[in-house]
């Protein structure tokens, strides 16, 4: 007798419908035929896909939880399909030290529905090899925030520890970020111009000193949220001659571009900043991206309604990503092999989280139901998260989660959120390239 069993599924578009057996929080089996259970969901045909992985949030706890919270966050996270987050560390305190990991590893286990990892902040340097024993998503460095003699060292140290640590980076260069900012500020305070204060050249200039950082240490590195063109094809040019690096795209960048900060102000406010059709990035390109992340970066709206140069940057984005991805699914601009390398299978591989991104016998029952059919139109009105702005709001969309389940649990049904407690997820590159072996 199975806890769960999952009936009439599709794992494919078109497929022939499939049950899954659920036991202990995992997949135990996918058959024709249903298995006796304590539990059955009929899924009457409906996709389901594996639960969706962010790389990429800020949910602000603790120091900032006026902005969000590992409740409303994960709560955001279970409503856009999501069963696993990791979380940025510039929260107050920044999770810099052992002790300020440890307690924010405490507030996540209390407070989020989903499974959760968390990124590591890269300020003293002595911590390094402590942290590290804590298992870190990665060790994330915002090199706008460093000089390049920090830089240096904090490559080093970091590869010096032993393990297989991988070091995330929010790619601008302060020089270039300082001096344009400076410039623009002369102008004006009108949103477009926050487009030029970080431009295009600032995201690649980091990306080239850190392509060769990276080369000197033999270090694995992830590029977060890339935003042009050249940055990108520096990435893969990089990545063919045998760099060890991944590429994040966040969905803002993907489908938006810095004519927004003139329609919709400070709510596209963002870094790095949306970026103009010549520069930017688009669905088109996702071939050579390996994930989206959604820097799901919430802030109160009385904070955004300040002038651009006061206003704080980010974009919530977990609630959006997939009904957006999901209206480009239909629409045949993208296939859904794509969502899913690009959502579950690559950041489970890249932050080597086991037993998660794939629908499997022996993985975690991490699910996400999605409507093929359902149309809605976007309102920050109706999110979980505290953030209720985005500049998606009033998108026609087509496709939506409708049931999100985490290791075996329902978080999520019809837009309701139920409780769950979420587990700290960690690299685990030993068994890692066993269990993603095929
Ligand atoms: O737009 C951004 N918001 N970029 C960052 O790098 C930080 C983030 C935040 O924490 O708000
Ligand atoms: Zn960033
Ligand atoms: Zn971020």
């Amino acid at each position: 007798m199975l806890d769960l069993c999952i009936t009439n599924c599709k794992l494919e578009i078109g497929a022939e419908e499939v049950c899954l057996g659920i036991n202990n929080e995992k997949i135990v089996s996918i058959k024709k035929l249903p298995s006796k259970a304590h539990e059955t969901i009929d899924l009457r045909g409906k996709l389901i896909l594996p639960g969706l992985i962010d790389a990429h949030v800020h949910f602000r706890d603790p120091g900032l939880t006026i902005k969000e919270d590992f409740s409303t966050g994960s709560a955001a996270a279970a409503a856009g399909g999501f069963t696993t987050v990791m979380d940025m560390p510039n929260t107050i305190p920044p999770t810099n030290t052992p002790q300020d990991f440890r307690e924010k590893m405490g507030i996540a286990s209390r407070k989020s529905l989903v499974d959760f990892g968390l990124h590591a902040g890269v300020a003293d340097l002595s911590n390094m090899g402590k942290l590290a024993k804590l298992r870190p998503a990665s060790f994330k460095i915002f090199m706008d925030l460093v000089d390049d003699d920090f830089l240096m060292d904090a490559f080093s140290k970091i590869n010096g520890v032993s393990g297989d640590h991988l070091i995330s980076l929010h790619a601008e260069d302060p020089q270039v970020v300082n001096q344009c900012t400076h410039e623009m500020k002369m102008k004006g305070s009108s949103p477009e111009l926050y487009a030029e204060a970080r431009p295009p050249q600032a995201e690649i200039e980091a990306v080239v000193s850190a392509i060769s950082l990276g080369n000197k240490f033999d270090q694995k590195i992830h590029f977060c949220h890339v935003s042009t063109r050249k940055s990108l094809k520096l990435i893969n040019e990089a990545k063919k001659a045998g760099s060890k690096i991944t590429s994040e795209i966040t969905p803002h960048h993907l489908f938006l571009d810095s004519g927004c900060l003139k329609t919709y102000g400070n709510r596209t406010k963002t870094n790095p900043p949306l970026r103009d059709n010549e520069n930017r990035l688009q669905v088109n390109d996702l071939n050579y991206i390996d994930i989206i992340g959604t820097d799901h970066a919430p802030h109160t709206l009385d904070e955004k309604k300040k002038d651009v140069w006061n206003a704080p940057p980010g974009i919530p984005g977990l609630e959006t990503v997939l009904p957006l991805l999901l209206t480009q699914l239909n629409q045949g601009k993208i296939a859904l092999g794509d969502i899913k390398r690009l959502l579950c299978e690559t950041p489970a591989k890249i932050f080597n989280i086991p037993h998660k991104g794939f629908i499997r016998e022996g993985m975690d029952a991490d699910l996400v139901v999605v409507d093929l059919k359902k149309e809605s139109v976007i309102d920050p009105a109706s999110f979980q998260s505290k953030a209720k702005y985005s500049p998606f709001e009033g998108f026609h969309v087509q496709g939506l989660p409708v049931m999100t389940m985490v290791r075996g649990k329902l978080v999520m049904q019809d837009g309701e959120i139920l409780k769950n407690q979420g587990k700290f997820v960690y690299p685990d590159t030993v068994n890692i390239k066993r269990i993603y072996s095929n």
